[in-house]
């Protein structure tokens, strides 16, 4: 985490965006309250709040507003914020960022018992467009098809968590006139045996969640449908 003292300044592009003292609006914002109801709270309260010019408050909150993390409207000459969803989705952003710089990873366990899917598993994962980025990304390339296991509503609450981890991408393509969606992958283990669970961008599954692994899981763990499984998965 130590940069070296040389290290040249990020480009532009790679800046985070908002920019430190937008975001220290949006955090003093959440403190008040904002993520659930407006406030009122003057440009100028806002500058002396975070350090800055009345002007420079009132320049960060009409950007943050233009970009929609933010409304502001004025009632009998009193200015109410509130942060829009986007806002305190980008504040979410900032604090899972932290979390893990002072947490590490994020891990989570779980169980599910193994379910036949629709077969589509082993025509996607044969895809040339897939098989190449899972050798690139996940180090090997799959067994075609994917393991599904199913889910009790208390252990998909508990994986619906990944939506906000950073995971291994896998991009979408076209190929034969068709578009195949993208996923993302987490490192996991399934009763021991490494693998990974993929999340597809579109999934025809509520209570389904699938992995895949270099070899056949049903194998490897003698697994028939039924068969429970004990699940550790990790941000990856
Ligand atoms: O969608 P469905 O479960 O019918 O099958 P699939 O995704 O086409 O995968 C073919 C078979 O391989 C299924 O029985 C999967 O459960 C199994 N499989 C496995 O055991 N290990 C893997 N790494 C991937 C799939």
């Amino acid at each position: 985490m130590t940069v070296p003292a040389s290290a040249p300044s990020p480009p532009e592009r790679l800046r985070p965006r908002p920019k430190g003292e937008a975001l220290a609006v949006l955090k003093l914002l959440a403190h008040l309250g904002a993520d659930h109801a407006e406030v009122v709270l003057t440009s100028r309260e806002v500058g002396e709040r975070i350090g800055v010019s009345q002007q420079a408050a009132d320049r960060y909150l009409l950007g943050l507003e233009k970009r929609g993390l933010l409304t502001r409207s004025l009632a009998q000459r009193r200015q109410r914020l509130a942060l829009s969803p986007a806002g305190l989705e980008l504040l979410r952003a900032e604090y899972h960022s932290y979390r893990r710089i002072f947490e590490g990873p994020a891990k989570l366990s779980f169980s599910g018992v193994v379910t036949s899917g629709l077969g589509e598993g082993r025509y996607y994962l044969s895809q040339p467009g897939y098989v190449v980025q899972f050798s690139e990304r996940l180090g090997y390339s799959p067994f075609p098809g994917t393991l599904n296991v199913r889910l009790t509503d208390r252990a998909l609450r508990k994986v619906g968590l990944v939506g906000e981890w950073t995971g291994i991408r896998i991009d979408g393509f076209h190929a034969s006139g068709r578009t195949f969606g993208g996923a993302t992958c987490f490192r996991a283990r399934m009763n021991g045996h490494p693998c990974h669970l993929i999340r597809p961008d579109r999934s025809h599954y509520k209570d389904v969640v699938e992995f895949v692994a270099s070899d056949c899981l049903r194998e490897a763990l003698s697994l028939q449908d039924g068969s429970a499984v004990e699940v550790d998965i990790e941000e990856s």
